[in-house]
């Protein structure tokens, strides 16, 4: 219907012209034009038994690799230096590494890129506060929680005192000139915080291919400024360089500065710069930006530049942008004492939380599977409702909803994994002991097995999706489904007990939901479990 549109004509026509040229015997029993410009597909039930048959031979997962695979930068997570990572980089962290896996796997050459924050005016302070108000002790035992205080210490007093003011700007000319001294506090700080980053990064599992930093392309930062003002894209705005959009509609009221008044360039300049490296670098056909939802007018004011710079690049510039974590109070999401919350601090709780359920749960287990089951059930829990909702509304952050083993969450997943394994394990160590030989007949027959199966093929088409619209929202909720699904069958349809034919093709059934269900939860950067 939508082509249609385009092409101006009557949508049933068009569906009987599809039809005409449509050769899908081998798949389809019959094909019918329907309403207002509906094709009906009705799949053949041998093709499912055929398609889940290889699947269960390991063939094939119900997805296919892309056959024009491209080169896509990942940008994403992108923490600040000497600064906590807090609530709102989880969210540009784990939407970022999912969409990387799931381009990785569908076929594409990804590249991740943490472009951190380790350059800009606060060093000024934070130099300041190194040089007169170190506490060696707490830096030794929260390198960034120090360096925090050290920022608040000088931002407050530079407010109050112009003398503090003018000593954070002197540092910082000479950290700009390369002063030796300031060097290298520069780089113990960011070594520091890298340190501490590192351990949130392997707490969740994501790792980057790089992380050049924002003071990487400082070399470049003139040169750029200079070529956008010698190309007449940039122009003197009291005394400072900016950029006007009087062409765009959207941001003809919102020129860009990439030089400040004092010779300074910006976060824009260095974007620039940035792009311009990475086209060298990697020759990319994507660049996925994953931030939140405030940088919009940056990332539009960005992109528009560098396509009036570089009008000879064909790159697909996206910015893949989210929403505010909030209370219970529908506030921006902070301690009790009104503090940011910290991401350590917030694994640390989901543990700890989650810990507390499988302890009453299984009792049985001995403390070490009890403690790794918490850390995948608590992490798990906190990716999950992250990743759950549409990624740029808001959402509210809640403990009891995103533990529940019960509803969409990460562990109600989990636990139905947990849930086909012990049906598996069961089948194997029975005296009809079962493996996945190359002569089971897979055999679909009762609704509820062609319903699993049908939402099975659906797989692959999730994947592209999510890797389309950049909405790993759908996949969570193609394996809540898919859990769903495999409910409604387990109920219908007895597994364990049907007679030996029926049993293997059943629980071929059961094993290949189990892997995509894993496979799916991985994408999301979730673990599972065997048991809990
Ligand atoms: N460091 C920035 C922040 O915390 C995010 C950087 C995003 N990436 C980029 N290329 N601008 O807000």
């Amino acid at each position: 219907m939508s082509l249609a549109k385009v092409l101006k004509t009557n949508p049933r026509q068009l569906a009987m012209a599809v039809l005409a040229r449509l050769d899908v015997r081998d798949w389809c029993d019959s094909v019918e034009v329907a309403g207002a410009g509906f094709l009906n597909f009705r799949i053949r039930d041998e093709i499912l038994c055929e398609q889940v048959s290889d699947a269960s031979r390991g063939k094939h997962l119900f997805f296919t690799r892309s056959p024009h695979p491209r080169t896509i930068i990942v940008d994403f997570s992108s923490p600040n230096v000497a600064k906590p990572m807090h609530v709102g980089h989880i969210r540009s962290t784990v939407l970022g590494d999912c969409l990387s896996r799931v381009l990785r796997l569908l076929g594409h050459q990804v590249v991740t890129d943490n472009h951190i924050g380790d350059w800009g005016t606060q060093f000024g302070k934070l130099l300041v506060g190194w040089k007169g108000h170190l506490d060696q002790m707490a830096l030794d035992s929260d390198p960034i929680g120090e360096m925090e205080r050290l920022y608040k210490l000088v931002n407050a007093a530079s407010e109050t005192d112009p003398a503090v003011m003018n000593a954070a700007r002197q540092e910082l000319v000479k950290l700009q000139a390369s002063d030796s001294e300031n060097l290298a506090i520069w780089r113990e700080m960011i070594a520091l915080s890298q340190r501490q980053f590192d351990t949130i990064y392997s707490r969740l599992g994501v790792r980057f291919d790089h992380a050049l930093g924002e003071s990487f392309y400082n070399p470049r930062l003139k040169a750029t400024v200079l070529e956008l003002v010698n190309s007449g894209l940039a122009q003197d705005s009291e005394g400072a360089k900016a950029v006007f959009f009087e062409d765009v509609p959207e941001l003809k009221a919102h020129p860009a500065l990439v030089q400040k008044s004092d010779g300074a360039a910006n976060y824009t300049t260095t974007d620039l710069a940035t792009l311009q490296y990475r086209m060298e670098t990697w020759k990319p056909a994507e660049i996925i930006y994953v931030t939140d939802g405030r940088q919009q007018l940056h990332f539009k004011q960005f992109f528009a530049i560098f396509q009036r710079w570089h009008p000879e690049i064909n790159v697909k510039l996206v910015h893949v942008w989210f929403g505010s974590i909030l209370g219970e109070d529908g506030k921006p999401f902070k301690t009790r004492s009104g503090e940011t919350v910290k991401l350590g601090e917030l694994l640390d709780e989901a543990q700890d939380r989650a810990l507390a359920v499988v302890n009453q749960k299984n009792a049985e287990f001995d403390d070490k599977s009890r403690r790794e089951i918490a850390r995948i059930v608590g992490i798990g829990a906190v990716k999950y409702a992250d990743l759950l909702p549409n990624r740029q509304s808001d959402y509210v952050f809640n403990w009891d909803k995103m533990l529940a083993l019960s509803g969409n969450t990460a562990p109600y997943l989990q636990y139905g994994y947990t849930r086909i394994r012990s049906i598996l394990r069961k089948a194997s160590d029975s005296d009809k002991p079962w493996t996945t030989s190359p002569d089971v007949i897979v055999a679909l027959k009762v609704e509820e097995e062609i319903s699993l199966a049908k939402h099975l093929l659906n797989f692959g088409l999730v994947l592209e999706m999510v890797g389309s619209e950049y909405r790993p929202n759908y996949l969570c909720n193609y394996l809540f489904e898919l859990a769903g699904h495999f409910a409604r069958f387990y109920e219908k349809c007895p597994v364990l007990k049907s007679e030996l034919a029926e049993r293997n093709s059943r629980l071929a059934l059961c094993e290949v939901t189990g892997r995509v269900l894993k496979e799916g939860l991985g994408l999301l950067g979730i673990e599972t479990s065997e048991r809990m």
